[in-house]
């Protein structure tokens, strides 16, 4: 089997990673990975079973003894726990405040990332998203994007997308959330939130999804044709 082409997105909370590498696995012809559903699973299982968060051992069992299953139906990365559609609930807010415990312990990610990677060994075109894809999942990868934005730009955005799923939320009051969530994703010890040093850094601050996923097209397009003359 030949290694997938692969092109990474990292960067924090609502930053636009996964709407551009949705966008942008759509003009490559291949399929996109948003390793936080993977998080985000874990913690749904976790959290159905009982299991006491702060004990790695007992979520080493709740991983043991539950299927995870993550497959693209159109546009969408479904997400299913023991055959339950949970596509929806991992992103409850309950959810997203408890991921930290799931994402701190390297037994779990160490788990996840050999998930991320057998996920990722079944196409030939994967474009994937989340924290360390460039530094720790996929260090090979061929290209690595670091995505940042001003931190009020990525509230906003988020606040947005909340709203449409039916989610009202203080806007304060998730600036404040972010903000915890960023810090504890860039100073935890195990893989912490940074670019690769070979990253692509692009500000989306400014610009819209569509042109940050033009930029990434260019700067593909260029490197792959100036590698094959
Ligand atoms: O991208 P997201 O908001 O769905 O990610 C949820 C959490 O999972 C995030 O706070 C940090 C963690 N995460 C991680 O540690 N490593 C990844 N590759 C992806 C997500």
């Amino acid at each position: 089997m030949t290694s997938p082409f692969i092109v990474t997105i990292d960067g924090p909370a609502g930053v636009g990673k996964s709407t551009v590498a949705r966008m942008l696995a759509k003009k490559l012809g291949g399929i996109f990975l948003d390793t936080g559903a993977t998080y985000r699973a874990v913690t749904v299982a976790a959290m159905q079973q009982g299991a006491d968060l702060q004990d790695l051992r007992a979520i080493l069992d709740v991983m043991d003894r539950t299927t995870f299953d993550f497959r693209h139906e159109g546009d969408v990365l479904k997400v299913f726990v023991d055959g339950n559609d949970e596509t929806q609930t991992i992103r409850q807010p309950d959810i997203t405040e408890n991921v930290k415990y799931v994402a701190g312990k390297q037994p779990l990610r160490s788990r996840l990332v050999e998930l991320q990677k057998r996920f990722a060994s079944q196409f030939d075109i994967v474009v994937t998203e989340g924290r360390d894809q460039g530094t720790v999942v996929f260090p090979e990868a061929q290209f690595k994007f670091f995505l940042t934005a001003d931190s009020k730009e990525r509230t906003r955005r988020r606040h947005e997308e909340l709203k449409a799923s039916g989610q009202e939320m203080d806007f304060d009051e998730l600036h404040e959330q972010m903000s915890q969530r960023d810090y504890y994703d860039e100073s935890r010890t195990v893989s912490p939130l940074k670019p690769a040093p070979d990253a692509i850094h692009i500000d989306t601050t400014n610009i819209d999804a569509e042109t940050v996923v033009e930029k990434m097209l260019e700067i593909i397009t260029q490197q792959t044709d100036q590698q094959s003359v």
